[in-house]
């Protein structure tokens, strides 16, 4: 099966892992979009133009699966077609099955689109992180960042992480967290016979992403796309 996975950067490798860990028997196709990142603060018509182009460079690609690895895409947009999964739906079920009490954090699009406080039926304290993004792309930890953010949430029983970059510090975080890229693995049943093979494409490369790529991935070729 060939499965393409898209975000605003490298917020969706923590998707691509889990679903690698989980179905390795596939080819991926990755795009992150980070000549454009972050998501979180673009207008719709900017994402609504953006989401377009990658579907359409993956569909170029003959991908079978699309999967929305990002928060903000998948709570702003309906895709029609059943080939498109988003990230976010699988743990909005699993939330609701497991926790009373949670925290959410995701970006300002994300939280402002309601998506997740309309369907979740437990107790929510959300919060927006914008500055967190940008921090995870410069490839470096500013635990004053986070710690501020981490002091609003009080007697939660699982902080959301609503936007797929962050579970890329999740380390770092003092609570136990909802990681959407290893509740989306776990959800699907996909097959598993073919060949692992990895293509990596991001719409810029310089040394920052190779760097920031190979600390997430390991050894792989980061190629640059044009969307
Ligand atoms: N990983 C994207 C998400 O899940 C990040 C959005 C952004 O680039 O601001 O929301």
């Amino acid at each position: 099966m060939r499965i393409g996975v898209f975000d605003s950067g490298l917020g969706g490798l923590s998707v691509l892992k889990e679903l690698i860990n989980k179905y390795p028997n596939n080819e991926y196709i990755y795009v992150g979009d980070n000549l454009n990142v972050p998501y979180g603060d673009k207008s719709i018509q900017e994402l609504q133009v953006l989401t377009t182009k990658i579907i359409n460079f993956l569909n170029s690609k003959d991908v079978d699966l699309i999967v929305v690895a990002c928060g903000t895409i998948s709570t702003n947009f309906n895709f029609r077609s059943d080939k498109v999964i988003k990230v976010v739906d699988a743990t909005i079920n699993y939330v609701n099955n497991n926790y009373r009490h949670v925290g959410l954090m995701a970006t300002n699009r994300t939280i402002e689109s309601n998506y997740f406080q309309k369907r979740l039926n437990v107790v929510v304290d959300v919060l927006k992180t914008p500055l967190l993004v940008p921090m995870i792309e410069s490839g470096k930890i500013d635990l004053s960042i986070i710690n501020n953010y981490m002091a609003s949430f009080k007697d939660i029983d699982a902080l959301i992480l609503g936007c797929t970059h962050y579970a890329l510090i999740k380390d770092y975080l003092p609570f136990k967290v909802v990681d959407m890229g290893v509740v989306l693995a776990n959800s699907l049943n996909l097959s598993n016979d073919g060949v692992f093979k990895l293509n990596l494409y991001f719409t810029k490369v310089d040394d920052l992403t190779i760097n920031n790529v190979k600390k997430i991935m390991g050894e792989y070729t980061v190629e640059e796309c044009i969307l």
